[in-house]
């Protein structure tokens, strides 16, 4: 299909029509021109396709469908392979059901544990959700359908998510809120990107044309279309300039006319408006010219599939005596309403209209199971009769499980938490069954971190995360050992809410919120401040234990445009086979820029019989060394040494070794006569300039010093050299008495 000359055959009006949808879900066709529709649905962990009555924020029913486990428990599998058939799966539903494109992954930072959407997207790091994300596109892609990762840029938060300003300084956008689309975007190439409701630092996203343009195009080499999340759009003809190609869902109209006006009035060059039809169009006829509507669609065989995945990402966080796998034979409680209706998913427009849903209860059916309800979920309350029912199984019973966590009004899309606490009704609960039984397990339903009061008095805590329709089969595989839980923790828990480095500027009044914790997100933060978490990022335990050892590095040192090999050996050291993740983190030494102790760049999930060992190998180039320089505006390594830690978790790295890198670029330096000696010390040239000025100013001042002993005893000589490090060129003239000409001359020479 020549479509370029296809829309060199449209007129303006049609164009400006292509550039908005057809209805909530379709693209427009043009049957003049043989145009058709498509469909595009939620997403982002199964379909949430509407026939009848649609709407944005999961109101009306839509098909039946599998809701495979969200974002925040794929995330815990540490397992790329695992996202990819995952995303395979989502694929061939998107042929079966001809939708074009899935909209998602949603890969927005879990900057605060308030964002009621943290249990739609990945991590708090960028790293770990760029590669999640990408893995997840390739899965989707390779059947040949597309994929809209979502929310560009910055979109942290619900709370006045259609109108708040997110106000993030260059260096964390490039660090910390960029990856999780840039990763995929180079690697995956995902044939759409959603632009968030957000301003990002004053500007919508959806006019934001350094967003759009300047970085997701020039920058990274996105070539599919820019779609509006739904009633994303300010100023229409503004975004068609920015690159945003089309807005969803539609504006009944007026927008397109705004188009068709601005380009009439000299507004807005046609050319772009032929652009976004051009992108659209591409997309539109790569899916067409490769749909495949007969593709099965066997829904048992992806329950069984979600069921698979949801074990994979569960993250034992605690296991006192070895409290978990439990024994079949033993009679074990299940207490609490999530045994018998799991809490899977999240509220808004990622609900998925399940053909089916296995609970713990219903998977477990012939052990031997004692049930209370515990709680009631709609009531959000325990009645005393509820809780004497529960303290009975408990006592009766050899290990009480507890099923608790979030429910769905707790967090959901649209808005966000108040606080960090589970419900009243379920901590009195978990109390007063682990007073009746040591043997007391949790099992957590929630989408983003909680508060853990009664930690101390239960042995065993399991988080189960929001782990899909078929979440029951799996916890009951792990519970009782079929499966070795492998998961680790995408973020940390922190003890308590105002830990959080975002705590004091989240949400943010009236006009938006400031990121004034810049890179500093998530352990970035705990690590540096050594702050004590109730989890760190990267914990999870198993029910095996293995140890690293090994580290091997490629060279000693290397220049940052070399390639660094790490290996490190991993062991099984219990008695049952398991899945280590082995992660790897960076830290920069001896850098003058503030940075993170630690930052993870590298993870591989490696399977290991009992008493084996295998090398798990890490490639790092020179992102996994560099910050973002906002001189240079680009990645920079600063010479220097650096650790390579490799462990369990981030708090947990027992092999560590250094590599020293040297930088290939230098970062360009404008003298000038505020200009302080500790920093012109630095720069060996620059030594080399100001040298007739240091010999002046020994000569004079030094002289001085040196010849007068009440100065030398009231001022060490470590002293001296400690003060005229802060001072700056101009002092020469007060402290040194040198004519200006000198300073002058000096300062021609450094920046010559
Ligand atoms: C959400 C998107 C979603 C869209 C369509 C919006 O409210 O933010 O993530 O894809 O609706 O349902």
């Amino acid at each position: 299909m020549d479509i370029k000359a296809l829309v060199a055959q449209m007129t303006l009006e049609e164009k400006a029509g292509l550039c908005s949808g057809a209805d909530f879900w379709h693209t427009k066709a043009v049957e003049r021109l043989g145009i058709p529709a498509t469909m595009v649905s939620d997403g982002p962990h199964g379909l949430r396709k509407q026939d009848q009555a649609a709407d944005h924020l999961g109101v009306n029913d839509s098909i039946e469908a599998v809701c495979f486990p969200a974002a925040c428990a794929t995330a815990a599998s540490f397992d790329r392979d695992l996202l990819r058939r995952m995303g395979e799966a989502i694929g061939d539903s998107c042929q079966h059901e001809q939708l074009s494109v899935v909209l998602g992954p949603a890969v927005n930072i879990k900057r605060s544990p308030l964002c009621g959407r943290n249990f739609e997207y990945f991590s708090e790091d960028p790293y770990l959700t760029g590669e999640a994300a990408a893995s997840f596109i390739e899965g989707v892609q390779s059947r040949n359908v597309g994929t809209s990762i979502k929310h560009f840029a910055a979109n942290n938060q619900e709370h006045r998510r259609m109108s708040s300003s997110s106000d993030v300084d260059e260096r964390t956008l490039r660090e910390i809120y960029f990856p999780g689309f840039e990763t995929p975007v180079k690697r995956a190439k995902p044939w759409t990107v959603m632009c968030s409701y957000n301003r990002i630092n004053g500007v919508y996203a959806s006019e934001n044309r350094w967003l759009l343009t300047d970085v997701l195009r020039n920058e990274w080499g996105f070539d599919g279309y820019v779609m509006s999340d739904w009633g994303a759009v300010s100023n229409r003809p503004a975004g068609v300039a920015a690159g945003l190609d089309l807005e969803m869902p539609s504006s009944n109209g007026v927008n397109d006319k705004k188009i068709v006006e601005a380009v009439k009035a000299g507004k807005l060059a046609e050319a772009d408006v032929d652009l976004a039809c051009e992108r659209i169009l591409n997309i539109v006829y790569r899916y067409v010219e490769n749909a495949k509507p007969d593709t099965p669609w066997d829904m048992e065989a992806q329950h069984a599939l979600a069921a698979d995945i949801a074990a994979e990402c569960m993250v034992l966080l605690k296991n006192e005596d070895a409290i978990l796998p439990l024994s079949k034979a033993d009679s074990i409680a299940f207490i609490g309403e999530f045994a018998q209706k799991p809490r899977f998913q999240g509220g808004g427009s990622s609900h998925i209209h399940c053909f089916k849903t296995t609970s713990a209860l219903e998977a477990a059916k012939g052990l031997n199971i004692i049930y209370a309800q515990g709680y009631d979920v709609a009531a959000d309350a325990a009645t005393d009769d509820m809780i004497a029912e529960a303290v009975a199984a408990a006592k009766a019973a050899k290990v009480a499980v507890v099923f608790a966590g979030l429910p769905d009004a707790y967090e959901s899309e649209g808005y966000d938490r108040s606080h960090m606490r589970m419900p009243e009704c379920q901590v009195k609960l978990i109390e007063a069954v682990a007073e009746a039984n040591p043997n007391t397990v949790v099992v957590l339903h929630n989408g983003s971190p909680v508060e853990m009061p009664w930690l101390d008095k239960v042995k065993g805590v399991l988080e189960a995360y929001l782990g899909g329709q078929a979440v029951g089969i799996a916890l009951v595989k792990v519970l009782f050992g079929d499966v070795n839980p492998c998961g680790h923790l995408p973020e940390s828990f922190p003890i308590k809410l105002e830990d959080n480095p975002s705590y004091l500027y989240y949400s943010g009044e009236p006009r938006g919120t400031e990121y004034r914790e810049g890179v500093f997100v998530g352990y970035r933060y705990y690590d540096k401040k050594k702050m004590d978490v109730l989890f760190p990022f990267g914990h999870g335990l198993s029910y095996t234990s293995f140890e690293y050892s090994n580290l091997r590095l490629s060279a000693d040192c290397i220049r940052d445009t070399d390639a660094l090999t790490v290996t490190v050996t991993v062991k099984n050291t219990g008695s049952r086979a398991g899945k280590a993740v082995a992660q790897l983190y960076v830290g920069d030494v001896e850098g003058d820029v503030i940075r993170p102790v630690r930052e993870l760049k590298g993870y591989e999930k490696v399977e290991l019989q009992a008493g084996e060992a295998k090398d798990v190998t890490f490639t790092l180039d020179k992102r996994a060394f560099a910050y973002w320089n906002t001189t240079l505006h680009d990645w920079h390594v600063e010479t220097g040494d650096f650790t390579i830690e490799v462990g369990a978790s981030s708090r947990d790295l027992p092999v560590c070794a250094r590599v020293r890198v040297e930088s290939t670029v230098k970062v360009p330096v404008h003298y000038d006569a505020d200009s302080v000696f500790m920093d012109i010390m630095k720069d060996p040239k620059a030594v080399e300039a100001i040298r007739p000025l240091i010999d002046a100013m020994n000569a004079t001042f030094r002289h001085e010093y040196d010849q007068d002993s009440a100065a030398k005893e009231a001022i060490t000589d470590d002293m001296n050299d400690a003060m005229m490090n802060y001072m700056p060129l101009r002092g020469v003239l007060s402290f040194g008495g040198l004519p200006g000409e000198v300073l002058e001359e000096i300062l021609r020479k450094l920046n010559g």
